[in-house]
């Protein structure tokens, strides 16, 4: 499927209520792609808003950025707690805040198929390597281990599996032999940045446009 095909099938998924896309981010580490996501929708061209934040992590940053704007936000730990009850809480939240698209950013849990039953089609990833190469943990180490030439990000579709769900977008960049892994991660998280307000935004569009 190409990328427009996934976005459409996306927004097909999407009656926008408002005239921006809600979007509903979880993520567990320190948020710079929410940040991301927060500086963009400053801009004149942004058809979507950061209705709000969840964290599974407490003391995470991504809390401090939605803090720091405004945005609604929730630390919902998932230690202690059984999994249908820790997504029960995810899922009130977001609803709470009509979220109509949810963003993975970060966030290091993976959600059962009865949470992406009640989100269907409605749930991207962003994940640092180029899908299909090195799911889950260490994409970036596996791909500097592997010696490839090129890495970079993905944004999908989350399906049931691990990062196996439709690709929407990837950006590439080289790996040089003298890359150490925090260098490596700097040149691949500036793709990132870059990358997923863009898909975002043209998920956003494409909600619109279908009801023009
Ligand atoms: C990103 O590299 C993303 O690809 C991965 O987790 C990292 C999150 O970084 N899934 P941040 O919390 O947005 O800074």
């Amino acid at each position: 499927m190409s990328s427009d095909a996934i976005i459409e099938t996306i927004a097909r998924h999407i009656t926008p209520a408002t005239n921006k896309l809600q979007v509903g981010v979880l993520a567990s580490g320190s948020g710079s792609n929410l940040q991301a996501l927060i500086d963009f929708s400053d801009g004149d061209e942004c058809l979507y808003e950061i209705s709000c934040v969840i964290s599974n992590t407490p003391g995470s940053r991504a809390l401090d950025r939605a803090q720091q704007k405004g945005i609604g936000h929730r630390l919902v730990d998932h230690r202690n707690v059984a999994k249908p009850i820790f997504e029960n809480r995810l899922l009130n939240f977001l609803q709470e805040y009509n979220v109509e698209l949810v963003v993975l950013a970060g966030f290091m849990r993976v959600l059962s198929v009865s949470f992406l039953n009640r989100f269907h089609n409605r749930v991207i990833n962003l994940h640092p390597s180029l899908l299909p190469e090195h799911r889950g943990l260490d994409a970036i180490n596996k791909a500097m281990k592997a010696g490839d030439e090129h890495t970079g990000c993905t944004v999908h579709l989350v399906d049931a599996g691990l990062d196996t769900g439709p690709i929407i977008a990837q950006s590439s960049c080289p790996i040089f032999h003298h890359d150490d892994l925090e260098q490596l991660t700097k040149r691949i998280q500036q793709l990132e940045h870059a990358l997923l307000p863009i898909v975002v935004n043209n998920i956003a569009r494409a909600s619109f446009d279908k009801h023009r």
